[in-house]
């Protein structure tokens, strides 16, 4: 597909899908490489890494299990204004080597919010994969294990990316077109 449109923008093909499947292959080998054996638990985050999650989760070629969370927003009191809580965990984690999976590291107050939560539980490690990463737009001191695309500060949807919540079906990620 070439360009496409949304909300009246239009965003152009950045990153194909066939470059995102040879990604997600060599990271889940540095995966394998170090969590074989561990029988991890993979947490995605949705509903954005949905797409991700799939595709790493299957490229694993040992022991490993995956469930689901979500965050919510909602207004708080604190300096952002905006919390975020971590809703749909089930599982025990205390003692285990988590993987969170998301689809994007954007300023990092998101998976900080969310690594904090989650060392209240007690597991033995945390790690984060990405798929994409910002690095300029990082307002916390975060850095993700496992990045897939370390990506400028534009805009981009498709493959789990959204505008809207529009646009996570796209097989492509693209990036909105400058002049638009
Ligand atoms: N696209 C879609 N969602 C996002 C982005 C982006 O570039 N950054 C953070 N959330
Ligand atoms: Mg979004």
């Amino acid at each position: 597909m070439d360009q496409v449109t949304y909300n009246g923008l239009t965003f152009e093909p950045y990153i194909r899908r066939e470059q995102i499947d040879r990604r997600i292959k060599e990271i889940a080998g540095t995966i394998s490489a170090e969590c074989e054996g561990k029988n991890p638990l993979f947490l995605c985050v949705l509903n954005g890494a949905f797409p991700f999650a799939a595709d790493l989760f299957r490229a694993v070629d040992f022991d490993a299990e995956i469930s689901f969370i979500r965050l919510k927003s909602y207004e708080g009191m604190g300096s952002t204004g905006v919390v975020k809580e971590v809703i749909g965990l089930s599982e025990d984690i205390k003692g285990r080597t988590v993987i969170i999976v998301e689809d994007i590291v954007d300023t990092g107050n998101t998976i900080t919010r969310l690594l904090d939560t989650l060392k209240e539980k007690e597991p033995a490690e945390i790690k984060v994969a990405t798929l994409l990463f910002k690095p300029d737009a990082l307002k916390v001191d975060v850095k993700p294990d496992y990045v897939g695309f370390a990506i400028p500060s534009k805009f981009i949807i498709g493959f789990g990316l959204d505008i809207d919540g529009l646009a996570r079906n796209l097989d492509d990620i693209y990036v909105l077109k400058e002049n638009n």
